[in-house]
């Protein structure tokens, strides 16, 4: 009796477990007749099933809405039974997960509502192209402002001395020609700042060490935060996308610091493992607090720094609270 109390506790736990998972969970047995479904699995299906009168339901007659699932299971079902994984499938107006495992009393399909997770993705694309789009319309502006009305004045200085040449003493021509010369060194650096933005050469040559220690020299004369780089990288280089990526969220890193936290130092590291690469950069400034920054004011630069990590299938880490300064910790792996 006591032995029998017991397996009914087991049996309402199971079922309270399997009710209140946040998972669907459809389980079949050996003759593909369903067994067991619960309300999530109903409701993100839209199945037709009474989960307390399950006689003799194939589980192929109910799903042939979900197309994918369908057919994914009818494959299995020819070889004999294999796990399988569908990601993110659009299905009514959600992104659905769905995980198929071989039991030894059938199958067991369970199904995970990632809409959330899948439109935080696209918040997370959508900022990563919105800041791309920024920034070339930055550019954009700084060679139509700054190197456009430039080349026109050397321009018009050029047709002055040229339409002037018989009249001007030798004195005054080299004044000219010599104005003209400075006009052409400062948009020669102009053009030279640009590209570096768009394209920093230095990284494209030598590799993001060189890259960075110039990135941070610069800054370092230009601003009173100190700025220090450690690092113990073994390889020369590394693949493009990652130097120019690391890059990247290096510049937006130190620029946060720079621009939001008074901060006196920053440390830069940049570890290379075995299988990994981490960069930390981490201030003593202000800090901030996560929380109220995400509501109130949430910029696209450290969205893009996570994005930019996820799309190397890497992990961002952004440790901070209020007058404690920022540690900012991003580790890529490396396919060896
Ligand atoms: N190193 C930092 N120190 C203090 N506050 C920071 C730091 N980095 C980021 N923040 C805060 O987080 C906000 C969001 O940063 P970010 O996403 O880079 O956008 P933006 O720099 O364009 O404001 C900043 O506006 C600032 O309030
Ligand atoms: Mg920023």
């Amino acid at each position: 009796m006591a032995q029998e109390i017991h397996n009914d506790q087991i049996k309402n736990l199971l079922s309270s477990v399997v009710n209140n998972a946040p998972y669907g969970m459809i389980a079949i047995d050996n003759f593909d007749q369903i067994v067991l479904v619960n309300e999530q699995a109903i409701s993100f299906l839209k199945l037709d099933v009474n989960p307390n009168d399950l006689n003799e339901l194939v589980i192929f007659d109910q799903i042939k809405h979900v197309e994918q699932l369908y057919l994914k299971l009818n494959q299995i079902v020819k070889n004999q039974y294999q796990d399988f994984n569908i990601d993110a499938l659009p299905f009514d107006d959600k992104f659905l997960n769905f995980r198929g495992r071989k039991i030894k009393e059938g199958y067991i399909v369970t199904i995970e509502d990632i809409t959330r997770d899948k439109e935080m993705e696209m918040v997370a694309l959508n900022s990563m192209l919105e800041g791309q789009e920024l920034e070339r319309r930055r550019i954009a502006k700084e060679i139509h402002d700054g190197i456009g009305p430039s080349l026109s004045t050397v321009r018009l200085l050029l047709e002055n001395v040229s339409s002037e040449n018989n009249r001007l003493d030798n004195a005054k021509f080299s004044t000219q020609m010599s104005v003209i010369f400075d006009m052409i060194d400062s948009l020669t650096g102009d053009i030279r700042n640009i590209s570096h933005q768009l394209m920093p050469k230095l990284l494209i040559d030598f590799g993001i060490i060189p890259a960075l220690e110039n990135l941070i020299n610069r800054i370092n004369k230009a601003e009173r935060i100190k700025i220090i780089l450690f690092h113990s990288i073994l390889s020369e280089r590394f693949p493009e996308l990652i130097e120019l990526g690391l890059y990247r969220i290096c510049q937006e890193l130190i620029n946060n610091s720079v621009k939001h936290s008074s901060a006196s130092e920053v440390q830069v590291q940049l570890i290379e493992h075995p299988d990994s690469i981490i960069l930390m950069v981490e201030d003593n400034g202000c800090g901030f607090d996560k929380t109220s920054v995400m509501k109130e004011n949430p910029g696209v630069g450290l969205i893009n720094v996570e994005s930019r990590t996820n799309a190397f299938g890497g992990n961002f880490i952004l440790d901070t609270a209020i007058s404690k300064g920022v540690t900012a910790t991003i580790e890529i792996p490396l396919e060896k």
